[in-house]
């Protein structure tokens, strides 16, 4: 009998821990990898001879809203065709669970649509998941916000002492379920109101566990150090690791100041255990607001309820093709998403390069006219960033997606290419693997990904879904 379902021969692995590429062999069996180095072919029941091209494990995308894309699309194309195995789901302090039928106020409105896939339990979500398994691997956090509109009649207001109590009882439900932890986003209106002290004892179940915070911070402009000095205060006081969203800085007048926070992290990293996600794109996307219309450049719209011809078009255009201010545009296109141009390359390019920085693609799956990074993220951070920019080297690149975010986020057995972890591996072309979704025409699947295993089975082959699903949620470490 064969000792290996799988051998992929001759390949130029990139193992995630981001020490050197070597060539070598690369033997997978029962979802698992059963060998590296140099092995015979006669052992397996398949071998595929790849000739040079690169093998690294599959990347983890830590940051992203694709809590209902799981179940509407299992096929989880966005993700896959970028080499992605798993997704991080219920950022920002949004999540579909435990939401239930509650209306989905923005930015709830990012993730729930409709009456379908409601979840009154994390029990209940994962439940489903594993009926209607998807093509790649999960992971969950719960959202604050979405923990506010179930509890509180009131969501302008802190939060009383029997609505914390309420919400304790939602995280303690969530984190015996196996979600990874808490996510906040005090950005936004449903939570704006929410103090620092609030969100503390909400999250006190975390504390001192393997669980994680992380957090969509109170403003990334003008105040953003202060908003990350009180994000980071609220984690060291519960002693629970915490991760700073997307990071960025925004508006013209803050340019450059990704200095400023990068060392402010430094000193916060002396005695806690904080990293960041981010992005590889100088624009952002969420729902549309007048106030970051104000701090961008340029505002694109995504998506619009009462207009939905808007999407895809720029907000200064249509304002004045149809002869309207552009603050009663605002309101007219309400629900409406946006994606707007308001930072700087500059930053950018720091805050990827910060040695703590994981790659998340913050995609929103059921935008109109969705910001590129949806599709483009992961490839835009190996060719444009690492081969074209040379920011860091690829070794580096591949471990911001997959051996750090393992090791940040207590998916233990995954994110590296070593004996008995997951064989969640993806297979590209490292000379030639690039995005293709652009601002323009943002709905494209990245080059030079060639194949995409999860859990020993292939998902995503020459660019297309193979229509396996045997993607899994991944819970905190102990469940
Ligand atoms: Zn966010
Ligand atoms: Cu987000």
């Amino acid at each position: 009998m064969a000792e290996f379902d799988l051998l992929l021969r001759n390949a130029v692995i990139f193992d995630g821990t981001g020490t050197a590429r070597h060539e070598g062999d690369v033997a997978l069996a029962g979802g698992r990898i059963a060998g590296v180095g140099k092995l015979e072919a006669a052992d397996a029941l398949e071998a595929i001879d790849l000739r040079g091209r690169a093998i690294a494990p599959g990347f983890i995308d830590v940051h992203t809203h694709d809590d209902r894309l799981l179940l509407a699309d299992p096929s989880m194309a966005p993700k896959a065709s970028q080499g992605v195995t798993t997704v991080v789901v219920g950022n920002c302090g949004i999540s579909l669970a435990p939401l239930g039928s509650r209306t989905a106020v923005p930015p709830i409105n990012l993730v729930a649509n409709g009456e379908a896939q409601r979840f009154d339990s994390f029990e209940d979500y994962f439940a489903r998941l594993a009926l209607e398994p998807p093509a790649i691997n999960c992971a969950a956090l719960v959202g604050h916000t979405t923990l506010r509109v179930v509890t509180m009649a009131q969501l302008d207001r802190a939060a009383t002492d029997d609505e914390i109590a309420q919400m304790q009882a939602l995280v303690q439900e969530a984190l015996d379920a196996g979600a990874l932890g808490v996510s906040t986003g005090t950005f936004y209106a449903p939570a704006a109101a929410a103090t620092a002290e609030e969100i503390r004892a909400v999250c006190a179940p975390l504390a001192n566990s393997n669980a994680l915070i992380a957090s969509h911070i109170r403003d990334e402009t003008a105040r953003v150090l202060e908003s990350m000095t009180e994000a980071m205060s609220i984690a060291r006081s519960l002693g629970v690791r915490q991760v700073i969203s997307h990071h960025k800085v925004v508006g013209k007048a803050n340019f450059g100041r990704s200095r400023e926070t990068l060392a402010l992290l430094d000193d916060a990293r002396l005695d806690t255990d904080v990293c960041l996600d981010c992005y590889p794109y100088p624009a952002s996307s969420t729902v549309l607001r007048a106030d970051t219309v104000a701090q961008a450049r340029r505002t694109l719209i995504a998506w619009s309820k009462s207009m939905p011809a808007a999407a895809g078009r720029y907000l200064d255009e249509l304002a004045a093709e149809r002869g309207v201010p552009i603050a009663s545009l605002i309101a007219d296109l309400q629900p409406a998403g946006a994606i707007y141009f308001a930072m700087d390359e500059a930053d950018v390019e720091r805050i990827l390069a910060y040695p703590e920085t994981m790659i998340g693609s913050d995609g929103l799956p059921h935008d109109v006219f969705p910001h590129p990074r949806l599709w483009g993220a992961f490839p835009r951070v190996l060719g444009h960033y690492a081969r074209g920019r040379r920011l860091f080297s690829l070794e580096t690149a591949i471990h911001k997606m997959t051996g750090l975010p393992a090791a940040r986020f207590g998916l233990g057995d995954r994110g590296v290419i070593a004996p008995g972890a997951a064989a969640d591996l993806v297979v590209f072309d490292p000379e030639h693997v690039r995005d293709t979704a652009t601002f323009e025409r943002p709905k494209q699947p990245a080059a030079g990904i060639d194949a995409v295993y999860v859990n020993g089975i292939v998902v995503w082959r020459e660019g297309h879904a193979t229509g396996a699903r045997p993607g899994v949620v991944l819970k905190r470490a102990g469940h």
